[in-house]
């Protein structure tokens, strides 16, 4: 079967299990904007990565379901609080939780999410439950330490590409390996099949954000489903921002120190730093690092067994190399 028509086949076996999960649950004022969060579309990359991850350690992906459920849970608590914490108001080409309703039912829904999640999590049938367990749970940390290394950056005088990789492979690059890494331990791989996908979730991760970061910047906004320009608009150091100051001169150099002392520039100037980001060759140095890191994430797929399940993560890296949304 062609990769994208088994993503999609997964995908949609998530999709069916997050509706059925919360179907029927009241009260309203809760369940429907967690309905209208989880059926808002989304590309499920962390739970189908834990369908693949677990059938590459050997395992059936029937025996991941919940886990895989559990991240995307995990995952849209994080959105939906991420959301008030960007004052963003677009996701997924529709309306932010905390504008459509309002922030109080924003945070209460996050909250939900992440109790959610464990229930699925904990729905989980094997003999490794508290590992899986753990592993889950360091996740959740991990994630609160990168949104608030995120939110400090935006204010802090100085950042380096250092601070910014340590920071998104806690905020982002950690989900995408504990799937990688849950799969591994729910398919009942050894030692060495688990370490190869939680490496190769972590080089994952971090591309994943870097692109993230890239997108914010260049996508169609109507594919892309956010507002272009957030990051500049909210002062984030990003990839691209930190790769333009290390080239940037003149005038050009002011606006990119102004945006940090003042918390980000007004929408008018984010063409500006489209020119920028472009002159000073950060677009092209984003997705040189992005190739790599994907690069390395494929290298470590040498340890497993060649299955069909260890081309679908090969597969997936060149997905996520020319996704644009
Ligand atoms: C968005 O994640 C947040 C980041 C970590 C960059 P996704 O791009 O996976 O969002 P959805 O779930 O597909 O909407
Ligand atoms: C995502 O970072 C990190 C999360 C933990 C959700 P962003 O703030 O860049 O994600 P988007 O662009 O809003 O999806
Ligand atoms: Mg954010
Ligand atoms: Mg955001
Ligand atoms: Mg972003």
């Amino acid at each position: 079967m062609p990769f994208e028509r088994r993503y999609h086949q997964y995908k949609q076996l998530i999709d069916s299990y997050l509706e059925q999960f919360v179907r029927d649950a009241q009260p309203r004022s809760l369940y429907e904007p967690v309905r209208y969060i989880l059926g808002g579309g989304g590309k499920r990359v962390r739970s189908v990565l834990v369908l693949i991850a677990c059938e590459a350690a050997g395992g059936s992906k029937r025996d991941a379901l919940l886990a895989g459920v559990a991240m995307e849970l995990l995952h849209n608590f994080t959105l939906v609080h991420d959301d008030i914490m960007d004052h963003a108001v677009a996701r997924r080409g529709r309306k932010t939780i905390h504008k459509k309703w309002d922030e109080n039912t924003a945070i209460l829904v996050g909250d939900e999410l992440l109790a959610l999640a464990y229930r699925a999590l904990l729905k989980t049938t094997s003999p490794r439950i508290h590992e899986i367990s753990r592993v889950f749970t360091e996740g959740v940390v991990e994630v609160c330490e990168g949104q608030a290394y995120d939110k400090d950056f935006e204010t802090q005088p100085h950042v380096g590409v250092h601070d910014y990789l340590h920071m998104i492979e806690k905020k982002t690059g950690k989900l995408i390996s504990v799937s990688a890494e849950l799969g591994a331990l729910i398919g009942k791989g050894n030692k060495r099949q688990v370490t190869a996908l939680r490496r190769y979730g972590e080089h994952v991760g971090r591309a994943f954000q870097i692109q993230d970061d890239l997108l914010d910047i260049t996508a169609d906004e109507k594919e892309f489903g956010k507002t272009i320009g957030s990051d500049v608009r909210e002062g984030k150091r990003t990839f691209l921002y930190l790769e333009a100051l290390r080239h940037v001169r003149g005038s050009d150099r002011k606006l990119l120190l102004a945006f940090a002392r003042n918390g980000g520039v007004a929408k008018s100037k984010v063409k500006d730093f489209q020119r920028i980001y472009r002159e000073t060759g950060a677009i092209d140095a984003a997705r040189e690092r992005i190739a790599h890191d994907l690069a390395e994430a494929k290298r470590e797929l040498r340890h497993l067994r060649r299955t069909p399940a260890r081309e679908m993560l090969q597969w997936f890296t060149y997905m996520l190399l020319h996704r644009t949304y």
